[in-house]
């Protein structure tokens, strides 16, 4: 799924030749680096345990990859974290210049709607369409991260507890963890009950994978994280392992991973991919 979804990627991207502006530039290096494409595989393996057929899913899995993209480049801002390294290469206002950078995160942006409301599968009705872009619309804004964004700008430097925290995180990361995975299940025209169940799922997975990006500023090193070592500590974020140190940062973490395990058994095995993802956002060393 890596592959589709790289493939859906590149394509949904201005193309590289013809000449592309710089803008178009800064755009596509910032969609096409290193990453883990966690969010677009969280949408095919939702969509794939309610058996959605793939092309469904493309479209949803593309746009929320696009979101991502956005909000990397604006979250290494200066104004923002500050960061030169993304994904083992300059961020891209170190490599395009600040104003570029801020324009092509507004652009990603745009494409990611552009994307999900032209090129949705023909067989998705208007309201599946339509109730997805909402979905992602929710997640991107002020009740979701770019509200969270604000709430980790806000903390800086002071002390939340972790109720503050955990709330933090939902929005700031969880928000759109949980888009992608309700767009798998909308493309399989999922009843209610199940969105509910998957939902579980999703809060959960985007708790731990938040944490374990906590923890991980911690103790992994800049080579393998392709990103900044230790910035959380020095810029004075609210984070897990700030909050509850190391090891109550990894008993929490196993706590909410094994809550996204436990919203999955009534699917049985046929939820496997989605289990592994889990296991590898809890687990990763990137
Ligand atoms: C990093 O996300 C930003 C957070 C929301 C913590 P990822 O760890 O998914 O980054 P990439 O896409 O693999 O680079
Ligand atoms: C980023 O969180 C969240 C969003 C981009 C919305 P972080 O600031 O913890 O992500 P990294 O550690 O820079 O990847
Ligand atoms: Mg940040
Ligand atoms: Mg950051
Ligand atoms: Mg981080």
């Amino acid at each position: 799924m890596t592959a589709r979804s790289e493939t859906a990627l590149e394509r949904a991207l201005p193309p590289a030749n013809h000449d592309p502006g710089r803008l178009q530039q800064a755009m596509r290096y910032a969609a096409l680096g290193s990453g883990k494409r966690l969010r677009p595989l969280l949408t095919y393996a939702t969509g794939m345990l309610l058996q959605a057929p793939l092309p469904r899913l493309d479209a949803p899995a593309v746009a929320a990859e696009l979101i991502h993209a956005y909000s990397l480049i604006h979250d290494d801002l200066p104004a923002m974290d500050d960061d030169d390294l993304r994904r083992g290469r300059p961020t891209c206002h170190v490599a395009f210049g600040e104003a570029t950078a801020i324009l092509a995160g507004d652009a990603l942006q745009a494409l990611a709607f552009d994307h999900l409301a032209h090129d949705t599968a023909p067989d998705v009705d208007a309201a599946t369409s339509l109730c997805m872009l909402r979905t992602l619309a929710t997640a991107c804004g002020a009740e979701g991260m770019a509200g969270g964004q604000a709430l980790d700008l806000a903390a800086t430097g002071g002390d939340l507890d972790l109720p503050a925290l955990e709330h933090l995180h939902a929005l700031k990361t969880g928000a759109l963890i949980r888009a992608c995975v309700r767009m798998g299940a909308l493309a399989a025209a999922a009843d209610a009950a199940t969105l509910a169940t998957l939902d579980d799922y999703a809060a959960a997975f985007g708790l731990a994978f938040q944490i374990r990006d906590d923890l991980l500023d911690v103790e992994g090193a800049t080579a393998t994280l392709g990103k900044t070592a230790g910035k959380d500590l020095r810029q004075g974020k609210p984070t897990f392992p700030t909050l509850l140190g190391m090891d109550g940062a990894q008993r929490r973490l196993h706590e909410v991973t094994a809550l996204a395990l436990q919203a999955l058994a009534p699917f049985g095995a046929k939820a496997d991919l989605l289990r592994d993802l889990a296991h590898h956002a809890a687990t990763r060393a990137r």
